[in-house]
């Protein structure tokens, strides 16, 4: 195993075709997921003649900011874990360093980067928000009425980049090479589960929001918050 995992062929193939098939498979799931929804909503033609662009975005701006609904206000706590959470998730494998030090050599791409202690903070936000969500599923009785194992899984494969970034950053683990190469793994598994698996709400959200809030909206002349 340790072999297998320290070998030059490994390592070369999750930093080179492996990284193709990820990017591909998550810009490409993701056009295919939305335009399939789109059409079989179209195809359901109860949809489309109810949507509202005044109720769609009365609905996005108000789930968008945080304590801005009912909800969000009863449980103060879970709206900023979740805010931070979701924040930290999105914006620091974009503007970090370390990933913009690959665009520039690769594709001489430049683009914005974060202090690398504001990475490295933000990091452990999600890492923390993560085990937070995991004791919340395993503690509180309502919400573990309704988890599922995969809810674990996909737990799992949100946080393990950066839990594995933050081993090779600080270079913590015992070995170097196999840090880096189990962190570009966990990267691409992520980045391939978002289309394909419940992560897809990223996708989703928004046309979620737009048929809810036209619902509530138009047709039940109430608010969904
Ligand atoms: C798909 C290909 C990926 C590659 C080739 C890659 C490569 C790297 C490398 C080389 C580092 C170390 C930087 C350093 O030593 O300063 C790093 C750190 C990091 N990566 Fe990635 N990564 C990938 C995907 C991802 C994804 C999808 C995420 C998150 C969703 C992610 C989150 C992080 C974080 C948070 C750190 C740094 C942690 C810290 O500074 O404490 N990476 N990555
Ligand atoms: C901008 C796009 C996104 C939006 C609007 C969004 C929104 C949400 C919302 C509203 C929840 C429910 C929170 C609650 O229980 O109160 C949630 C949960 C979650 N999201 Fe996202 N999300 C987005 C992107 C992502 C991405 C990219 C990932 C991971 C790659 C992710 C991972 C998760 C996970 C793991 C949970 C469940 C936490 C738990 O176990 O309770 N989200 N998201």
């Amino acid at each position: 195993m340790y072999e297998f995992l320290t070998s030059l062929e490994l390592y070369n193939f999750v930093k080179g075709p492996m990284v193709w098939v990820a990017f591909i498979m998550f810009i490409g799931g993701s056009i295919y997921r939305i335009v399939s929804l789109l059409y079989r909503a179209k195809k359901a033609k109860v949809i489309y003649p109810y949507m509202s662009l005044k109720y769609t975005l009365r609905s996005l701006l108000h789930w968008i900011i945080p304590f801005a609904s009912t909800n969000m206000r009863k449980r103060p706590w879970i709206t900023v874990i979740t805010f931070l959470f979701h924040i930290c998730l999105i914006v620091t494998p974009v503007f970090l360093l370390g990933h913009n030090m690959l665009w520039r050599e690769s594709w001489n791409i430049k683009w914005w980067t974060l202090p690398e202690r504001v990475a490295d903070a933000m990091t452990l936000i999600v890492i923390f928000s993560a085990l937070f969500f995991l004791l919340r599923r395993l503690i509180s009785p309502e919400v573990r009425f309704v988890t599922f194992p995969s809810d674990y899984v996909l737990l799992i494969i949100a946080v393990a980049p950066f839990i594995t970034g933050f081993l090779v950053f600080h270079q913590l683990f015992f070995d170097y090479d196999i840090m880096v190469t189990l962190h570009i793994l966990f990267g691409e598994i992520t980045l391939i589960a978002i289309p394909f698996t419940r992560l897809s709400h990223m996708l989703f959200f928004w046309l979620t929001r737009a048929y809810t809030g036209s619902d509530f909206g138009a047709v039940r002349h109430s608010r969904d918050y």
